[in-house]
């Protein structure tokens, strides 16, 4: 486990990649196509995760990288010591068209088990944090989840279309009829921390990668809610799986409306 020291700076680093975020002009990036179909990278998204390896190989050795954009030092597989998920924009379509919803996501595994998570949105300055065991936070204040259920709540929903997004739709009436209301922000990390902010009640996205959620993950269970896959299996953090988190209470309403679609 890492020290409360060690977790500060960390966050130093992440809100330093928020800066260069935050800074950065969507007009002015280099745009890179990736595989599949509405799948972008920018020059920012690959500078940003270049920043991080360089400054987190630095302060700790031997750790590995699982993160999203194809940089030196990124191996995108969990190490048997620890691991730093990154994704340098989550919400890169967001970015691209200038929405200002995006965010740097880190999260931090230890053997195969995710242990820390840095969520910052540079365009709100919400800095969402949490260590496995002492609690998540907003801007240094704790958070906890009511267990409400889903007809009190939003439900935010992810499809993106390399990932084979368009399976959350034949569920997407029935959510809406069941909860007060359904958004698709564009940015997972963003509509998995409203959750344990109390604006989500939950997320639900059918097939999802690791460095998306990684981070979002510990700050979910840190503050009462639950994270899972759609069958209520635990995720995977080592390739990419269906997300369904929430309030305990709502996440389950929500795999059973899923496992009845099926
Ligand atoms: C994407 C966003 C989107 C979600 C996708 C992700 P990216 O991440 O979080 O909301 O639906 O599954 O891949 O590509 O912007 O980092």
């Amino acid at each position: 486990m890492i020290s409360m020291e060690e977790a500060k700076i960390i966050e130093g680093f992440v809100y330093e990649a928020g800066q260069i975020l935050l800074s950065a002009k969507p007009g002015e990036a280099e745009v890179y196509k990736k595989d599949g179909p509405a799948n972008f990278a920018t020059f920012f998204d690959v500078k940003i995760q270049e920043f991080l390896i360089g400054k987190l190989s630095e302060r700790f050795e031997g750790a590995g990288f699982f993160g999203e954009e194809d940089t030196q030092g990124n191996a995108q597989k969990v190490s048997p010591g620890y691991t730093f998920f990154i994704d340098p924009i989550d919400g890169t379509t967001n970015f691209m068209f200038d929405y200002h919803n995006s965010c740097v996501s880190l999260g931090l595994s230890e053997g195969n088990g995710m242990i820390g998570g840095w969520v910052y949105d540079p365009y709100k300055d919400r800095m969402f944090s949490a260590l496995r065991g002492h609690g998540a936070f907003l801007n240094g204040i704790r958070l906890h989840i009511e267990n409400r259920p889903m007809s009190e709540g939003i439900v935010a929903f992810g499809c993106a279309r390399y990932n084979e997004g368009d399976r959350i739709f034949s569920v997407l009436k029935e959510l809406f009829m069941n909860s007060l209301s359904l958004r698709n922000g564009g940015s997972a990390a963003i509509d998995l921390c409203r959750i344990a902010a109390g604006s989500n009640i939950a997320y639900v996205e059918m097939k999802i990668q690791p460095y998306d959620y990684a981070a979002a993950s510990v700050i979910i269970e840190e503050s009462g809610g639950f994270i899972g896959q759609a069958d209520g299996s635990p995720i995977t953090i080592d390739g990419p799986c269906s997300i369904v988190a929430g309030t305990k209470k709502a996440a389950s309403q929500i795999r059973g409306i899923l496992s009845g679609a099926q």
